[in-house]
């Protein structure tokens, strides 16, 4: 397979589609995040790569709360309406029904199946475009709908992933594997 050299580039393919809260001033804001992963299972533990001129980063700097919520794929247009403009120039404080946890200043988005209740534990600064915000997540929250089984159910949640440089947005296809299990059918060639 010939391979071409794309440069330094920020790509894991796809990536997940989050819309991450913070209080503002007393006010809930929200950003689409993209840069965004599980770090640590036990206490359990997020990282995400963000801009902190960003008016959610200034009230993650304010509480050391955020929340982190996964939309449906029904919820695309108003998620990305959320990375397109800023609260600073238009007030998205109104666009979801909020709820709140044990934290108080994390706002949590009624209409999204999946919710993490986050405290900041670090932020580091290296210089780059964007900061890295470690949070621990402290309660998790899900529509009883979207479970099957007592677990939540990514085929009833309708999540969406996202994919940089060529702006697209996909749904998820079906389950085709399970894991801790299936490699045990593998052959050495
Ligand atoms: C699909 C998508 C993914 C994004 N991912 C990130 C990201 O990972 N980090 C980041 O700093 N900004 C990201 N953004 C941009 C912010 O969501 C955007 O600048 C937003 O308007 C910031 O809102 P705020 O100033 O109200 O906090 C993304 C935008 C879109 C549309």
């Amino acid at each position: 397979m010939e391979k071409i050299t794309l440069g330094s580039k920020p790509m894991i393919y796809p990536m997940p589609v989050t819309l991450v809260g913070a209080d503002v001033a007393g006010k809930p804001n929200f950003m689409t995040i993209a840069f965004i992963g599980i770090v640590n299972m036990n206490p359990a533990m997020v990282a995400m790569g963000a801009n902190p001129s960003h008016l959610t980063c200034k009230g993650i700097a304010e509480n050391g709360t955020f929340s982190v919520n996964l939309p449906s794929a029904k919820m695309l247009e108003v998620t990305d309406y959320v990375g397109l403009y800023s609260g600073e120039k238009k007030d998205k404080s109104g666009l979801f029904k909020v709820f709140r946890g044990m934290t108080k200043t994390a706002p949590m988005i009624e209409e999204c199946p999946l919710n993490l209740e986050c405290t900041l534990i670090q932020k580091l600064s290296f210089g780059g475009t964007d900061d890295i915000y470690i949070g621990e997540i402290v309660q998790t929250f899900c529509g009883e709908e979207f479970m099957t089984s007592g677990k939540p159910d990514v085929e009833k949640m309708g999540t969406f992933v996202f994919t940089m440089n060529d702006n697209r947005y996909f749904s998820l296809g079906k389950a085709i594997g399970k894991a801790w299990s299936d490699g045990k059918k593998y052959k050495i060639k």
